[in-house]
């Protein structure tokens, strides 16, 4: 049998920071239960960011208060700087993630900073994760393009990684923020990745703009990668990145993942009921 793979669903995170109209807190954690009953194992739930930046965001506190947590399963939560790792902490979150970017442009764009600038704003809150026991996560944006530089050189994003781990992250993701990444390119960018981590602590992070995710899921199997973060019903997309639609689907990834002998303990009865419910929590753009 082949290796089990770990899907970490981003829906109620990446997928609804970008909706049009509110989502309602209790259609939040609906979806989480939806995602929990179906074997999801990691959840990013919510992010604990500027409201002012991300006003779909501005309920995260109260998502957490929430869900109805189950033994095992990771809740986690994006945290861009100390304020928001307060609030995270405070809400009971056990599993936070900091985010930086290959590329200046995107940087600015999303965090205000240059990349330099938010591995320095990262540093407090690995340090206090690590004395808190809250495990680190890093996202990698932009490992292919970006919205405002263009094509993005592998050697940048190994350069972040490398900074990212250096914090102390357990894991790095790595973001096609732009789903523009071809299945050559993101081998590229593994190939120079891989010369600084090993594949069992990165994830691939692919957005389905351009209709490449899956292939780009297939070439991190082969490079080595068991997690691959997801979204049902393919919500997503980014307010820092014009364009970006959806993450890939969990649906479509548990599907390509099941069709190769890979065991994901995902329940697809389940998971296409959360699905349906994701899909139908989207705004008529
Ligand atoms: P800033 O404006 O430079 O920061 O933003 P600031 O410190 O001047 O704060 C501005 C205001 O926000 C202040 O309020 C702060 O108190 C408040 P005021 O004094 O004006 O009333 N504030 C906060 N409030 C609550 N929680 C906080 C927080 N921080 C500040 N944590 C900042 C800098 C980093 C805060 C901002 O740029 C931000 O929140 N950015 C987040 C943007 C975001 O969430 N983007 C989407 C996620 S990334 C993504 O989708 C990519 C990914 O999926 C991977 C991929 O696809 O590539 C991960
Ligand atoms: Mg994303």
């Amino acid at each position: 049998m082949a290796d089990p793979v770990t899907l970490y669903e981003v829906g109620p995170r990446d997928g609804l920071q970008n909706e049009a109209q509110p989502v309602a807190t209790a259609d939040k954690i609906h979806l989480i239960a939806l995602l929990t009953k179906a074997g999801l194992t990691h959840i990013e739930a919510t992010a604990f960011v500027s409201p002012k930046w991300v006003p779909q965001m501005a309920d995260a506190s109260a998502v957490m208060a929430g869900i109805s947590p189950r033994e095992g399963i990771v809740y986690a939560a994006l945290t861009p700087n100390l304020k928001g790792y307060a609030r995270a902490k405070a809400a009971g979150v056990t599993e936070v993630a900091v985010f930086a970017a290959a590329s200046e442009g995107f940087s600015k764009a999303n965090l205000n900073a240059s990349i330099a600038e938010s591995l320095e704003r990262f540093a407090p809150v690995a340090a206090s994760a690590a004395e808190d026991g809250i495990t680190l996560r890093g996202y990698v944006s932009c490992v292919a393009d970006c919205p405002y530089d263009g094509p993005t050189p592998p050697a940048a994003v190994a350069r972040v990684t490398r900074a990212l781990f250096g914090l102390g992250c357990r894991e790095v993701s790595l973001g096609d923020t732009t789903g523009k990444g071809r299945p050559e390119g993101i081998d590229a960018m593994l190939a120079a990745v891989l010369e600084v981590a090993s594949p069992e602590r990165l994830a691939g992070h692919y957005h389905d703009t351009a209709g490449h995710a899956l292939e780009n899921v297939v070439v991190s199997l082969e490079r080595g990668l068991r997690v691959f973060d997801t979204a049902a019903g393919g919500l997503g997309g980014c307010p820092y990145a014009p364009g970006a639609a959806g993450n890939v689907a969990t649906e479509a990834v548990a599907a390509l993942l099941s069709e190769r002998g890979h065991p994901t303990g995902i329940d697809l009865e389940r998971l296409d009921a959360a699905a349906r419910f994701a899909k139908s929590l989207r705004s008529s753009r």
